[in-house]
């Protein structure tokens, strides 16, 4: 399901903001936000709050529970409001358009602004929390670590990823970041996995590829999650993106990586186009690929 909070944004008031942002405050503590706390946290009155708390529960933005007190918490959508908040105030995006994609931890949705853009929210540790709220009843917990925080890192790995491959790696131009989401150029093509490549295209598009691999290993980041899902194919070429897992160089398993991302390749390009790409020796493959000496993986067929 991709959650879309484009809908309600024009109907928020400055003041649902502030009880956003005072549960968003108290959540650095505590799942559950005792209601107790929240003028203080959004400098808001108590009658304030209570009407506020209201607005933002029927619109789905935050959930409540009563087990030793009332509390909150933001939902999702809450947490998108915010971050959508912050970005129209700095005028990266005017608004929300359809679905562009659902990956496994993210909600990836159309900008309409001066040029196509993608807005992509990760929803790391969101779904765990989720379940883990269903079968025990917390209010607090000493150790929390917040879903807030681990989807907040994510996406600022992934950013900082970006802005250090860009321009010299094809990876969709990083444009903002906030929280837990970023705005950055809308991919252009298919995902590798949907394209249908013609039999004398196919070593082409794997050495394209490759040298992007290369490229950021050379710029100092391994992807860690190289798939056919993780590629867009156009007529203008490839783009490598999804990085919030990405490595760099200096860690002590970067080689290994490395050649685990490189193998995913190889064997996707064997499975779906049997026939047509030559045997290669793989480690040969690696070593060129990690000193920026490749070419073609022609050159390395055994
Ligand atoms: N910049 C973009 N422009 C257009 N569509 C995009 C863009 N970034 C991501 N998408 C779409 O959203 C989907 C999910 O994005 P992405 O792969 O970055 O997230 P993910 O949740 O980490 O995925 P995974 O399931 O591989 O873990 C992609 O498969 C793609 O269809
Ligand atoms: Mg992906």
């Amino acid at each position: 399901m991709v959650r879309n909070v484009a809908g309600v944004m024009a109907e928020l008031e400055p003041e649902d903001f502030y009880l956003l942002s005072g549960v968003e405050q108290g959540m650095r503590f505590s799942e559950w936000v005792n209601r107790e706390k929240l003028p203080d946290l959004s400098n808001l009155t108590p009658e304030e709050v209570e009407y506020r708390l209201d607005r933002c529960a029927s619109r789905g933005l935050i959930e409540r529970k009563t087990i030793q007190y009332e509390g909150y918490t933001l939902t999702a959508e809450g947490y998108d409001a915010l971050a959508l908040r912050t970005f129209s105030k700095r005028g990266t995006v005017e608004g929300v358009g359809a679905p562009l994609g659902v990956g496994k931890e993210s909600d990836v949705l159309e900008v309409q602004s001066y040029k196509p853009m993608a807005l992509k929210f990760h929803r790391e540790g969101y779904t765990n929390f989720r379940e883990v709220m269903r079968e025990r009843d917390y209010t607090s917990d000493n150790q929390h670590v917040s879903w807030l925080y681990t989807a907040r890192k994510a996406s600022e790995r992934e950013y900082e990823a970006l802005e250090t491959l860009f321009p010299e790696v094809s990876v969709p131009r990083p444009i903002d970041q906030n929280r837990h989401a970023i705005v950055m150029a809308k991919l252009e093509g298919v995902e590798l996995d949907r394209a249908k490549l013609a039999d004398d295209q196919v070593v082409g598009v794997l050495d394209l590829i490759l040298r992007e691999v290369a490229a950021a290993y050379e710029t100092g980041y391994v992807h860690a999650d190289m798939s056919e899902y993780n590629v867009a194919v156009s007529e203008s070429g490839v783009t490598i993106f999804d990085w919030p897992q990405a490595v760099p160089t200096d860690h002590e398993n970067a080689r290994e990586l490395l050649d685990r991302d490189i193998d995913n390749l190889l064997s996707y390009f064997n499975r779906k186009y049997p026939g047509h790409v030559p045997d290669l020796d793989a480690d040969a493959l690696g070593d060129a690929v990690a000193a920026d000496d490749f070419q073609t993986a022609r050159d390395y067929t055994v």
